[in-house]
């Protein structure tokens, strides 16, 4: 069938109402430092840095640079039994942000993949020291993983699962931690909660420790709405973990990169994992590019047997890709050289008032922050969940920022980049739109 090279049919759009969407599109077809630019050639205020990816802005010089420079250089080169000097360049730049003893890189392509190849690993290390019968994972309700069957799995958001069978086997949930009636409003770490890890203790029961790979969580769950760790309650998973030689596994996808006002969770908690998984601001989202950092202690005990032997079975034809790994030299030059970490350290106070001055506004239920994150959750409309806070997005488009939401919580996240003046324009513009939602 011929179609009009401009019909918007072709494109089978992912997460998204195509239909509805397609009705009554919205397009980004410029971008440059915090705003997009839309079809329309409107300036739109980027308060989600992308889908929690481009922490640096769009577009930047040194970035753009990068990729060009490689893509003339050396397009591709692969990574099964060769090599080329980006890729081990990129993983030993991204091994030393991270504390010692977290020393290796698995680079894939995206946070689905990350999960996946870090559940494996996990499967992986066990088996190689002897202790096979440890085959089953432990995720979080609410947890959002990504998209692969392994991802899907241990994640816990039910309306992804719910369209695709039964997943993996021997997987079980930890209870989420989101408890309005006692931490609403919180700013920072909510007081109550931490006993929520206990619950570990009694799935171990359940199925006899012995057989539990890995344990994981997002320190701080994002796609869900922003839930934000109770004190305690990491530090309470980490020590259960060890107890029962399980892996803990960070998935740190959304809250690496500076977002929480530190390097990674593990800084801005102090509770260091077994292995975490990365991507999106890794390459500041400008090429697809995903990684799993694990302990010497998992690597060194998977490199058994003879020298010859491939000693993990996985990875992925742009597993390290020559461009991904030159934004990815780029872009942690930059996050270095504009301190944007700490910017967001020093942000992160006059983000939480202006987040937390939304409190008056109609139908809010809960504010929640941590960092350069925050969540403001919406009472939904009795019959029609999601409909309200999905209509302050579009209102939010129309009145030139971008937001992000997920049922009916809003979530802010911008670029490390965001200047106060754009805070306040952000949290500003999103106030009118709240007046105006029923
Ligand atoms: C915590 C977490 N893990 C994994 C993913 C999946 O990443 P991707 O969409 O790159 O596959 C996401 C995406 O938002 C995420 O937030």
């Amino acid at each position: 069938m011929d179609a009009p090279v401009n019909s918007l049919d072709a494109f089978w759009m992912p997460f998204t109402a195509n239909r509805q969407f397609k009705a009554s599109p919205r397009l980004l077809v410029a971008a440059r430092n915090m705003h997009y630019t839309s079809h329309d050639g409107r300036q739109i205020l980027d308060g989600t840095a992308g889908l929690w990816c481009s922490n640096a802005g769009h577009c930047r010089e040194p970035i753009v640079r990068a990729i060009q420079r490689q893509a003339q250089t050396l397009d591709f080169a692969p990574t099964f039994q060769m090599g080329h000097p980006l890729a081990f360049e990129a993983a030993a730049r991204v091994a030393h942000l991270l504390p010692p003893g977290l020393d290796h890189v698995f680079f894939t392509n995206s946070g689905s993949e990350s999960v996946d190849t870090a559940l494996k690993i996990a499967l992986a290390y066990h088996r190689a020291r002897g202790e096979g019968q440890r085959t089953r994972l432990i995720g979080r309700e609410r947890g959002y993983h990504g998209v692969g069957f392994g991802g899907l799995s241990v994640g816990g958001i039910g309306r992804n699962r719910a369209q695709f069978g039964t997943m993996l086997p021997g997987v079980d949930h930890l209870p989420h931690t989101h408890d309005v009636a006692r931490n609403a409003f919180s700013r920072g770490q909510p007081a109550h909660g931490a006993e929520a890890a206990d619950a570990l203790e009694r799935i171990l029961a359940l199925h006899d420790p012995a057989t539990v790979a890995a344990v994981i969580v997002e320190p701080l769950a994002g796609s869900t709405g922003v839930l934000v760790p109770p004190l305690g309650y990491l530090e309470r998973l980490r020590e259960i973990c060890t107890r029962h030689g399980i892996l803990l596994i960070f998935d740190e996808v959304i809250s690496g990169f500076g977002r929480l006002g530190a390097p990674f969770a593990v800084d801005r908690f102090g509770v260091v994992p077994d292995m975490l998984t990365l991507a999106k601001g890794i390459t500041n989202a400008a090429v697809p590019m995903g990684a799993v950092v694990a302990s010497n202690q998992i690597h060194d005990g998977l490199m058994q047997g003879p020298a010859h032997a491939i000693e993990l079975s996985h990875g992925y034809t742009y597993s390290g890709h020559p461009l991904a790994c030159a934004a990815l030299i780029a872009t942690l030059d930059l996050y270095a050289d504009e301190d944007l970490f700490a910017r967001a350290a020093s942000l992160a106070p006059r983000f939480e008032e202006a987040a937390h001055g939304l409190r008056d506004c109609p139908n809010v239920i809960d504010i929640r922050n941590l960092g350069l994150v925050a969540g403001i959750e919406l009472a939904p409309r009795p019959g029609a969940p999601g409909t309200r806070a999905y209509d302050a997005f579009v209102a939010a488009y129309e009145a030139g920022i971008l937001i992000r939401v997920t049922g009916d919580i809003i979530a802010i996240s911008p670029p490390l980049i965001i200047s106060e003046a754009q805070i306040d324009e952000l949290f500003g513009t999103l106030r009118n739109v709240l007046q105006t939602i029923a």
